[in-house]
């Protein structure tokens, strides 16, 4: 089976490095190693030093093999009917045909197809271990979870069957309606989607985030970490980069950013614990090339194998208790195993943030959006599962709001 591992993260953190990083120290294993990128910008190459090809894999040392995902090349392959039917129903309508295809690119499914290419690598058989180099947007994970929304929510699936059987019907008659390839692609995408939705929560797949000690990509790790976690996907590894070294010789200066990032470094752990953090140190020059690359990844995973699944339990989820149509009541879910039953427990929350504090553990993550509107009810200690209790209030703000447009409302409800 191949093991396949997925660095995410904001951009300039580290992704493409600690990715080049790892997949160099698994090739010195001996692992039969692919690592891709996702990012156009395609600096896998320039963090190796190596040329990469965009279209076949290629060797870069002995057992590593590299790609640059090259979406354009994949959307040909994958969807030209579908972009040219958005495309040319966009300029139907008095679209600008450049801005139409810009809008066929629908937000996210560069980097499905990205995915969809770790799949059937991962399936050939091929490799040891894939090593993925997401691009640098938040997004694209919320789309793992919900391949529907795409084109719209299980209602849009449904209404897709039901279309295409109408256009069968009515084509005769109409020209604008979009050709079978646009509904042969567009069913093909949606099996694969479901498909690569399965594969990414298969045992063999893991998540990693990578971050540095400062507040923004903090906040943001926090966020993709509960979604991840809620919906099932194994974050296995924590991975702090472009951390400054303790040393004398750096000065006063220095002195206010190291003091800084040690806040940030501690806020970190009390953030993911108990899923594993590693740390990597701010090098002297930029880490470019196999040696430094090998360099890097020892130093910062030591004795553990870079390959390990090395972490398994999911530690936030959601239970949901309402009957249908009922106001939601809901449960999260936290695991905390090694909780003394009389141990004062406080929870404080900060508009989209929740703060526990277990005697002296302290762990801030971002709610779960379904939980925004919700208010904190009471929390009760069960088989070592800290459980929160949220409900929807009828008199909250959710019903002061105006009423969303019912297309918005499909799309939330899916
Ligand atoms: N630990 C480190 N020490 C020194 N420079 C680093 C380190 N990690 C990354 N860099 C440098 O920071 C820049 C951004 O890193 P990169 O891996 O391209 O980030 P991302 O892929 O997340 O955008 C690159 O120039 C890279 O060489
Ligand atoms: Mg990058």
């Amino acid at each position: 089976m191949t093991r396949v591992i997925i660095y995410s993260g904001k951009g300039g953190t580290g992704k493409t490095t600690i990715s080049a990083a790892t997949a160099t120290m698994l090739a010195g294993m001996g692992r039969r190693t692919l690592v891709l990128s996702s990012d156009p910008a395609h600096s896998l190459a320039d963090a190796l030093g190596a040329e990469i090809s965009r279209d076949r894999v290629t060797l870069i040392a002995p057992c590593l093999y590299g790609l640059e995902i090259d979406t354009i090349y994949e959307w040909r392959q994958n969807l030209s009917g579908f972009q040219q039917f958005v495309t040319s129903t966009y300029s139907n309508r008095g679209v600008e045909r450049s801005t139409a295809a810009e809008l066929a690119n629908q937000p996210g499914l560069d980097e499905i197809l990205a995915l969809q290419r770790v799949m059937s690598e991962a399936q050939s058989g091929r490799w040891d271990a894939i090593v993925l180099d997401t691009a640098p947007t938040g997004n694209t994970l919320r789309l793992l979870a919900y391949p529907e929304l795409i084109i719209g929510g299980d209602a849009g699936k449904k209404f897709f069957r039901v279309y295409r059987g109408l256009a069968n019907v009515a084509r005769p008659f109409r020209r604008d309606l979009p050709e079978d390839r646009f509904f042969d692609e567009v069913s093909t995408l949606l099996e694969r989607m479901e498909q690569l939705a399965n594969f990414l929560l298969s045992p063999e797949v893991s998540l990693r985030l990578v971050l540095n000690p400062e507040k923004l990509p903090l906040m943001e790790t926090r966020r993709a970490y509960t979604f991840i976690n809620l919906y099932g996907l194994m974050l296995d590894a924590v991975m702090v980069n472009k951390i400054l070294p303790r040393r004398a010789d750096l000065g006063p200066y220095f002195d206010y950013w190291v003091k800084l990032q040690q806040g940030y470094l501690d806020d970190i752990d009390g953030s993911f614990a108990p899923t594993p953090i590693f740390r990597t140190v701010l090098q002297e020059g930029e880490p470019i090339g196999i040696a430094a690359l090998d360099a890097i990844a020892h130093a910062t995973f030591g004795e553990t194998d870079p390959g390990g699944m090395l972490f398994d339990e999911r530690p936030i989820w959601l239970d949901q208790w309402n009957d249908e149509g009922e106001p939601g009541l809901f449960d999260l879910c936290l695991r905390l195993p090694f909780l003394n039953e009389d141990e004062a427990v406080d929870i404080a929350r900060d508009g989209t943030d929740l703060t526990v504090t277990v005697g002296r553990i302290q762990r801030t993550f971002a709610l779960p959006r379904i939980l925004y509107d919700c208010t904190l009810g009471n929390h009760r200690y069960e088989d070592g599962v800290l459980r929160l209790e949220f409900y929807e209030t009828s008199d909250g703000r959710r019903s002061e709001r105006t009423p969303e447009p019912a297309d918005n409302m499909r799309v939330e409800a899916a």
